[in-house]
């Protein structure tokens, strides 16, 4: 049958690509010239499908999310790579609303998994840190709360105006993403080195732990929406007594993130919060340029995208770093099955920061093509 995706593992994958806006159309040519090289030999057959949406096409054409562009993903996809949007020519940012947003939610891409990993000592601007003490991962909840575009206005325009914007938060979608965590916890264990391994590994510590969790939320002052994390978070513990896991305010976990990084292996919390704590996990990895993120039902078509936007600000000057985008890559392989591919990208990153092969962003003189230059040479050469 045409069309029939074929996932985790299936010899055959079709990924739709969407670059978007700004500095996501320099990274993305640029991650998937490193896929290509870290599967070439291998001769699995991939396939790329690449699509216009972004501000470009909304201006020209008032098209953002083109009509049946859901249901296509859904059915013909594996995984979608996907740049940044944001255009200073789209104030409003509709066209990012209708087209990242919308795929979170159209696709129920629940869980939003950004893993802070410091891959390189001399990255972090902590102070006597190394990369067994910066390895976390934050799963943000990625399809309601603050995000959903409930709200409204009253008497917009006037003085006596009103804003709402609702925080919508149903149990099924906390405790969702709650109960995912807890699983990630206890498949995986902290290495000595730092990295989380998961228990299939066969380099699995024999005398393993699962990883420890931390579910923040803000539950002394929004005594309605994250009262019901609590009570979910306490019903779904009580289920993993192997998991040593605890709750912070999260602006007690931003300033113990800062603090004592070396307390977290993961983090749970709502859309909202975790859209914010990643920034900041990712800077204590070295910043946003190499901060990759999975959009994930499991089982389903999932988007896979650096966690930085469009950067309008070197836009246009080819210096943005790729290194975001091809770990970003890394995860969409591993989604599909193929470990060794994915263990390549991030090699090839690693690699990459010990010669100090790196864009302005990192301290390095390189462009975006050299880089991306660099990280295919080293895949194709180690594949
Ligand atoms: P941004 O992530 O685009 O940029 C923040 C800062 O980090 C800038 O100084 C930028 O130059 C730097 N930076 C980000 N990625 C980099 C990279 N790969 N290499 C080097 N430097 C990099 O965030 P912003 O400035 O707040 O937002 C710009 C636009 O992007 C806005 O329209 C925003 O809504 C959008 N945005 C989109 C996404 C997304 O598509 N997932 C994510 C965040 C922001
Ligand atoms: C992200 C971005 C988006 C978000 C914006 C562009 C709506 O900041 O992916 O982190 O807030 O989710
Ligand atoms: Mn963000």
């Amino acid at each position: 049958m045409p069309n029939i995706p074929l996932r985790n593992g299936g010899p055959k994958a079709r990924i739709a690509v969407i670059p978007g806006d700004g500095i996501g159309r320099e990274v993305t040519p640029a991650a998937l010239q490193v896929i290509r090289a870290a599967t070439a030999k291998r001769s699995r057959p991939l396939e790329f499908v690449e699509f216009d949406w972004g501000a470009d096409k909304y201006l020209r054409e008032n098209v953002s999310l083109p009509e049946g562009a859901v249901e296509m993903l859904r059915d013909e996809f594996d995984a979608i790579l996907f740049g940044a949007l944001g255009d200073p020519r789209v104030p409003s940012n509709q066209h990012a609303a209708d087209i990242l947003l919308g795929l979170r939610f159209k696709l129920d891409l629940y869980i939003n998994a950004r893993p802070a990993e410091l891959l390189h000592p001399r990255l972090t601007p902590l102070r006597d840190r190394t990369p067994a003490d910066i390895n976390l991962m934050v799963f943000r909840e990625n399809t309601e709360g603050l995000y959903v575009g409930v709200g409204g206005f009253f008497k917009k325009g006037t003085p006596e105006e009103i804003a709402v914007q609702e925080d919508v938060n149903s149990r099924k979608g906390v405790e969702r993403i709650i109960r995912h965590a807890f699983d990630y916890a206890r498949s995986h264990s902290r290495c000595s080195a730092g990295f989380h391994a998961s228990a299939s590994d066969p380099a699995m510590p024999f005398d393993r732990k699962p990883l420890r969790l931390c579910m923040s939320d803000k539950s002394n002052a929004l005594t309605f929406a994250h009262d019901l994390w609590q009570r979910v978070f306490q019903s779904v513990r009580a289920e993993y007594p192997d998991v040593d896991s605890r709750h912070l305010y999260i602006d007690a976990l931003a300033m113990e993130l800062v603090r004592d990084p070396s307390q977290f292996d993961v983090i749970v919390t709502c859309n909202l919060f975790g859209d914010i704590i990643s920034d900041l996990a990712a800077q204590l990895a070295g910043g946003l340029g190499l901060a990759p993120s999975a959009n994930i039902h499991p089982g389903r078509t999932s988007l896979f995208e650096p966690v930085h936007g469009s950067a309008p600000n070197i836009a246009g000057k080819g210096i943005a770093n790729p290194f975001g985008a091809v770990l970003a890559s890394g995860i969409l392989l591993e989604f599909l099955g193929w470990h060794e591919e994915s263990a390549v990208l991030k090699q090839s990153v690693k690699s990459a920061l010990r010669e100090n092969i790196t864009t302005p962003d990192l301290g390095g003189a390189k462009s975006t093509l050299e880089v991306a230059h660099y990280l295919s040479n080293y895949a194709a050469t180690h594949s």
